[in-house]
């Protein structure tokens, strides 16, 4: 099957098939075309152009094939990749709005856990729920961010701490990425909370997480990432290479919870493992950069869970002028972040932690892309990559997309031969 977008005002984020993430300088510009047009052949990106003539593509020879054929006119907006969000936790039952109240009414995220809710109040709600409710319920979110303009998500587990429940949202996971149109990526975070039964006792949930976890998840392949909540009052940097040690025994690449509440050595720790992302870095100095320089580890930001929380936002800004590479990603989750929506996390990105709007289209796509181990297929307009794209209404630049945020302008969203 051959669609062909045409009529489309400006195709933006073009980049060379070997380009897998930007960095530094690299992220400052956005490749577009005017006046472009764009064709699909079976999901997958095979020609794009511009049109001189003035037919918008529509008469360009690469379009003019008549048989089984689908056009779609862009009628003059924006053509982009699909965000990619690498850093997710939106399997999970139920809500903590209860919890909400008890934010507002002053307590920290820290406090909240230490009275036994946070993370451990969402694994009970886990733990009482069938893994078909799970799904119908993680759904429902996959539905909201697929509308939203998202084309690829990383999940994590963690609400489980027990070995069934942590198999049990890993399935569901796994079912999601059989079922629905964008790509998905499991984290198996069984690390996330020392579980209720564990209570004072983390150095056997540690065991736990490295000797029965870890082996039953690697033998139904349910990870393909695997994570540490590596900060103040969770897990210790011991522990953290303790678990990533065992890991790699299984060929399971890390990516990292670090320095959210502390700096706290998960960047160390997490690029010595050749961790493929370190996350959150709220809190970050001159080491973190220095650890990071020169390693494939890709530094990524959660700007909602600093707007949600009111902690600081990561300092993207230095870390580009230092010259490393940053992903920013919604780490929609029911206690730090409930939102999946990555185009307010593009204008977060510029908002609050003064990004172009070029640097933060870069952090939303490529670099997630890269995050999260497929910038080879998705993550920019390249011929060859998955055809997921968002298709907006006229638009009078792309700062309009994040400057005027809660206008919506996504028309529609294309995630291969699906569209929504
Ligand atoms: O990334 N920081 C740890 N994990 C999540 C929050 C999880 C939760 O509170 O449920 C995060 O912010
Ligand atoms: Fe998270």
């Amino acid at each position: 099957m051959r669609t062909i977008i045409y009529n489309i005002g400006t195709l933006a984020g073009i980049l060379p098939a070997d380009v897998r993430k930007l960095e530094g300088a690299q992220m400052n510009s956005v490749e577009c075309i005017e006046n472009a047009y764009l064709v699909i052949e079976d999901g997958i990106i095979t020609d794009f152009g511009s049109c001189t003539c003035g037919c918008s593509g529509i008469q360009n020879p690469a379009t003019t094939i008549t048989t089984d054929v689908e056009y779609i006119d862009a009628q003059g907006g924006f053509v982009m990749p699909t965000f990619c969000d690498s850093h997710t936790h939106i399997v999970y039952a139920g809500c903590r709005d209860g919890e909400f109240r008890d934010k507002i009414a002053g307590l920290s995220y820290e406090e909240i856990a230490a009275r036994g809710g946070g993370i451990l109040n969402s694994a009970d709600l886990l733990h009482d729920t069938s893994e078909d409710d799970l799904y119908e319920q993680s759904m429902v979110r996959v539905r909201e961010i697929m509308a939203m303009g998202t084309g690829a998500v990383e999940i994590k587990s963690g609400y489980g701490l027990t070995v069934e429940d942590e198999l049990k949202m890993l399935r569901v996971i796994r079912r999601i990425k059989e079922t629905a149109p964008l790509t998905v990526k499991a984290n198996f975070l069984g690390a996330h909370a020392v579980g209720r039964a564990y209570k004072g006792r983390q150095s056997e949930y540690v065991e736990l997480v490295c000797n029965e976890m870890l082996p039953a998840v690697a033998a139904e392949g349910l990870a393909d990432f695997v994570d540490v909540f590596c900060d103040a009052g969770f897990f210790t940097v011991e522990d953290t290479d303790k678990i990533l040690t065992k890991a790699a025994e299984y060929g399971i690449t890390p990516k990292i919870h670090a320095n959210e509440l502390e700096v706290s050595g998960g960047v160390q720790v997490g690029v010595k493992h050749g961790a493929l992302s370190v996350d959150h870095l709220e809190k970050t100095t001159e080491a973190e950069i220095e650890a990071l320089r020169g390693s494939g580890t890709m530094p990524t930001m959660l700007p909602g869970c600093s707007f949600f929380l009111g902690i600081p936002y990561g300092n993207a800004k230095g870390y580009i002028e230092a010259g490393l590479p940053v992903a920013l990603a919604s780490d929609y989750n029911p206690g730090s972040s409930p939102s999946g929506n990555m185009r307010f996390v593009m204008a977060l990105g510029c908002i609050r932690m003064r990004l172009t709007p070029e640097q933060s289209f870069n952090a939303c796509t490529i670099n997630t892309a890269y995050a999260m181990g497929v910038s080879d297929q998705l993550g920019s307009i390249t011929i060859g990559k998955k055809a997921n794209l968002i298709i907006t209404k006229p638009v009078p630049s792309l700062a309009f997309i994040p400057y005027s945020h809660q206008t919506p302008v996504i028309d529609r969203v294309i995630l291969g031969s699906v569209t929504i």
